[in-house]
């Protein structure tokens, strides 16, 4: 009985313990790695973004009547994470943080390509100190 109670205890304590271990970031989904490196050409991310997301997304990230604003606490990278920006524009997005409708998949766009917008609206995201 001691035995069984002495066994459930450590056990309990295991599980707290890789709880405490395992990093914050590990345990959140989708995780917050950073794809964007430092050096990125804001220019060309800005004009990639302006042909390709600024119809909805608006001029500077800052949303229009087609979508939302992408400098937004929202789409910082803790909650939205670089990956969440290669899924949007690789499979599109389904409707839920607003109501403007899903997002549907932009072809053309290489995972190159991405990797500027992203540094781009989160040299937005900074200046306007988002995060
Ligand atoms: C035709 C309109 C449209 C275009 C073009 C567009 N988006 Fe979106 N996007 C949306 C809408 C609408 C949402 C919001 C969906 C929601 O959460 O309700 C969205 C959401 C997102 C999100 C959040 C994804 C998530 O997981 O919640 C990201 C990131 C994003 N867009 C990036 C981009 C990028 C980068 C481009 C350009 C390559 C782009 N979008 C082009 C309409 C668009």
């Amino acid at each position: 009985m001691n035995r069984k109670i002495i066994l459930a205890a450590v056990v309990i304590m295991a599980v707290a313990a890789l709880f405490f271990i395992v990093p914050r970031s590990a345990r959140q989904t989708g995780g917050t790695t950073a794809l964007v490196g430092p050096n990125i050409d804001l220019a060309k991310g800005r004009a990639l973004f302006g042909k390709n997301c600024m119809k909805c997304h608006g001029p500077g990230a800052q949303g229009s009547g087609e979508g939302p604003p992408l400098v937004h606490r929202y789409y910082e990278p803790n909650h939205h994470s670089d990956a969440a920006f290669y899924l949007a524009v690789q499979r599109g997005v389904r409707q839920h943080h607003w109501n403007f409708g899903n997002m549907m998949p932009v072809p053309g766009v290489s995972q190159a390509d991405v990797r500027l917008i992203v540094g781009y609206v989160r040299n937005l995201q900074k200046e306007a100190g988002i995060y």
